[in-house]
C-alpha cells in the first residue's frame, strides 16, 4: 500500500492531494495514508504537507529503493528476492554472505551508494549515493565452469539494451566487461564464481551503471561518462533496474536453451573493437593487433602483426 500512495503522489507530483483524497482512491483510512507517508518520509522522501491542501511529493531525484525496484520488476521477472541497502561497503560482498548463507538463485543486491565498492582486477568502483545503479545479481545457472565468463557478455548485452531503450543513446561494448558512450566508461561489470573442484556452484554479476551523475572528478573526466552526462535527463534508478532484469531473465532463458550461439550476435551487433587495432594486457603480456571479434565461446580473438590469431581469455582493452 505505501508503493500506492508513492505512486498516486507522484501522479499529482505539481499539485496536492488531500489525506483523504487519497484514502478514497485507495480504499484505507486517513491513519493508514499517514502512517504511509511518515514511512516514505523515513525512507527519505521530500513529502510536504499543507493543513488544507494536503500533501505533496518533491522530487529532487528519482528514490531508490526496495519497494520502488520491486514494482519495476518483470511479471515473470528471474529475481524475485531483493535486498537494498542505503549503503554497504559492496553489493559484491553482500551478495558473496548470501551465497554463503545459502541464498543462490534468483537473488539481487542493490544499493544506493557503496563505500568500498569493487572493479575487476583490484581496483576500486567509484559508486556514491543518489546517483548509479550499483547491484550483484546471483545466478546458479547449470553450466561448466570455463562458460561462466559467457555469462559477462550475456548481461553487457542485456544492460545495453535496456539502456538503449529507456535513453535512447548508442551504447557500444568493449570486450568483456565494458559498456561506452561516445567512447566513455558508463558501465562496468564484475564477474565473480564460486565453485568446488569440478562445480560451477554459483555465479555474482556485478553490475555497476552510472546514471545520474552530473560530472566526475579527476581522473575519472575523460574516461567516466553517465547517463545524464550524455543525454541532459536525470533518470530513475528503479525503472533501469527493471529494464536490465527484463532483459537479462529473457537472454538467460536464451542461453540456458540454446547455449552462447544465441547471444554472440547480439554482442557483436555492439561491439566497438572489432576489426580496429587494440591492446590486449592480460596478467603476464600485452599483445598488440587487430581484434577479430569473439569465438563460439566468448572469447576474444586477437590476430598479431606476424598474422598469429591469439585466444584472449581475460585482459585489459586498450582501444
Ligand atoms: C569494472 O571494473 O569495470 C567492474 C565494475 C563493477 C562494479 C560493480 S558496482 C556493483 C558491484 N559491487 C561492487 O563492489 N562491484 C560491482
Amino acid at each position: 500500500m505505501k508503493g500506492q500512495v508513492l505512486k498516486l503522489l507522484r501522479e499529482h507530483n505539481t499539485t496536492f492531494l488531500s489525506g483523504e483524497k487519497m484514502s478514497q482512491v485507495i480504499g484505507c483510512s486517513r491513519t493508514a495514508i499517514w502512517k504511509h507517508i511518515d514511512a516514505l518520509r523515513k525512507e527519505g522522501y521530500d513529502i510536504v504537507a499543507s493543513q488544507n491542501k494536503g500533501y505533496q511529493l518533491r522530487e529532487t531525484y528519482p528514490m531508490l529503493s526496495e519497494h520502488e525496484i520491486l514494482s519495476y520488476l518483470p511479471n515473470d521477472s528471474l529475481f524475485t528476492n531483493v535486498i537494498f541497502y542505503r549503503s554497504i561497503n559492496s553489493t559484491q560482498m553482500a551478495a558473496q554472505k548470501q551465497v554463503s548463507d545459502g541464498m543462490t538463485h534468483g537473488t539481487l543486491v542493490v544499493a544506493d551508494e557503496q563505500t568500498n565498492g569493487k572493479g575487476r582486477l583490484g581496483r576500486t568502483w567509484h559508486s556514491e549515493k543518489d546517483s548509479g545503479v550499483w547491484m550483484s545479481l546471483i545466478v546458479k545457472p547449470d553450466i561448466a565452469f570455463e562458460q561462466a565468463p559467457q555469462l559477462t557478455l550475456l548481461t553487457a548485452v542485456s544492460v545495453t539494451r535496456a539502456i538503449e531503450k529507456l535513453s535512447k543513446v548508442n551504447v557500444t561494448i568493449k570486450w568483456p566487461n565494458d559498456l561506452l558512450i561516445n567512447g566513455k566508461k558508463v558501465c562496468g561489470i564484475l564477474t565473480e564464481m564460486q565453485a568446488d573442484t569440478d562445480r560451477l556452484l554459483s555465479v555474482i554479476i556485478g553490475i555497476g551503471l552510472n546514471v545520474n551523475h552530473k560530472q566526475f572528478s579527476d581522473p575519472l573526466t575523460d574516461i567516466a561518462t553517465s547517463l545524464f552526462i550524455e543525454t541532459g535527463k536525470t533518470y530513475d534508478r528503479s525503472q533501469l533496474i527493471g529494464g536490465i532484469l527484463d532483459e537479462f531473465t529473457k537472454l538467460y532463458q536464451l542461453y540456458l536453451d540454446d547455449g552462447f550461439a544465441i547471444i554472440k550476435p547480439l554482442w557483436e551487433a555492439h561491439a566497438s573493437s572489432t576489426g580496429k587495432k587494440i591492446s590486449a594486457r592480460t596478467a603476464t603480456t600485452v599483445i598488440e593487433g587487430i581484434a577479430l571479434g569473439i569465438d563460439n565461446e566468448g572469447v576474444l580473438l586477437l590476430e598479431d602483426e606476424a598474422g598469429k590469431v591469439h585466444k584472449i581469455y581475460s585482459a585489459d582493452i586498450d582501444l
